[in-house]
């Protein structure tokens, strides 16, 4: 029987904080975890702050969070919130701020080293933690992922526990209005690899598929908008609200290879997360037709497309630009990480169906598509 459990409450809409302030109040002493900048700069953090003058709420701010920040330094910032009697976090940015959010809650209400986070089990709830997005991509404030960053090796590694969703979320897309072009294409096109690979993966339930499904929908109507690098308020809407809705469907089925595949490429290419993700997008979706027609079809026609448009389209917003050779390849398979994952693929997944993604993606990329 399918299971949909998502204990985060949204709020969503212009001024949604200062509508809903209630559910930035959850004691004495808070603290804001944040990155250098986006925060001040998108307002969010002023409006935050607002309420919580408003209420005598105590804080503090931690705003050092950047991609790099290592475990070590959000075990410490957790150990220091222990010791001044913090009660809650409010995480005000992108994932990696969220994501910080989320383990230092957990650290901060048990007595665990560093690494122990990963054993996901833990003596006691997290502290309660309120999210404040200011991208539109990872949906790290509507799921119970935890991305992190290890000190040596310096490498990624993730967790997850369901007392790690958030509890709140405020989704006001004017944070968002102050993103990079750039930044958000690479966010939003992570956003659209989460809902397909939500969808396409044997995980997936009639609830995980309304809220995928409605993702991808949300992403195609910012096509143009997302080619021309222009967007309106509410293009901008449309993004934050495909963002969570990608979260909130891998928070139910998991990821697929895509992003296996994509975390190589980044990895070696130092190609952000979305475009990587993106360069394999459409070669997933071809691969899965096989598995599963109707299926497919029914991404494509969400989004409002055919399959070889939404390959231009992806040229256009996330081109790779960088030089991939079959040896790439070959080392990317011999180091795979799909082992785990392809287990959510429709279909039996192998190493060769994996080198041929990479390889009509990336090298042989003239391929033509069937009309579909
Ligand atoms: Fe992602």
């Amino acid at each position: 029987m399918p299971k949909y459990f998502m204990p985060t409450t949204l709020l969503s809409g212009k001024n949604c904080i200062k509508r809903h302030p209630r559910h930035l109040l959850h004691g004495k002493k808070c603290m804001i975890i944040t990155g250098k900048q986006s925060a001040v700069v998108s307002g969010a953090l002023g409006d935050v702050t607002d309420v919580l003058k408003e209420n005598n709420v105590e804080y503090d701010i931690y705003n050092k969070i950047t991609n790099e920040t290592g475990i070590t330094e959000i075990y410490n910032l957790a150990r220091s919130m222990k010791d001044d009697g913090v009660e809650y976090i409010i995480g005000i940015g992108g994932g990696s701020t969220l994501d910080a959010a989320k383990a230092a809650a957990v650290y901060a209400a048990n007595d665990i080293e560093p690494m122990e986070i990963f054993d996901e089990k833990y003596a006691n709830k997290p502290l309660t933690v309120v999210c404040v997005p200011t991208t539109a991509g990872t949906g790290s404030d509507t799921t119970q992922y935890v991305m992190m960053t290890l000190d040596d090796p310096r490498k990624k590694r993730s967790f997850s526990s369901e007392v790690c969703f958030p509890y709140a979320t405020y989704l006001d897309a004017r944070y968002t209005m102050t993103l990079p072009v750039e930044v958000t294409r690479n966010t939003a096109v992570d956003a659209l690899c989460h809902a397909v690979e939500s969808y396409l993966n044997v995980q997936a339930s009639p609830f995980s598929d309304t809220v995928a499904l409605e993702a991808i929908r949300l992403i195609g109507q910012c096509d143009a908008a997302l080619v021309a690098g222009k967007f309106s308020e509410a293009d901008r809407e449309k993004l934050l609200v495909a963002a969570s809705s990608g979260g909130m469907a891998v928070a139910h089925t998991g990821l697929n290879v895509v992003h296996a595949m994509g975390h190589q490429i980044t990895c070696t290419k130092n190609v952000p997360h979305g475009r990587a993700n993106g360069a394999l997008l459409v070669e997933f979706i071809a691969w899965c037709a096989k598995a599963d027609i109707m299926r497919a079809v029914d991404v494509i026609t969400a989004f409002g497309s055919d399959l070889s448009s939404l390959k231009r389209f992806m040229n256009r917003v996330a081109p790779m630009d960088c030089e991939v050779t079959e040896k790439d390849i070959d080392e990317w398979i011999d180091n795979s990480i799909t082992d785990g994952i392809a287990m959510n693929c429709p279909g039996t997944f192998t190493h060769d169906d994996e080198r041929k993604i990479y390889y009509n993606a990336l090298v042989n990329k003239d391929r033509k598509y069937n009309v579909w």
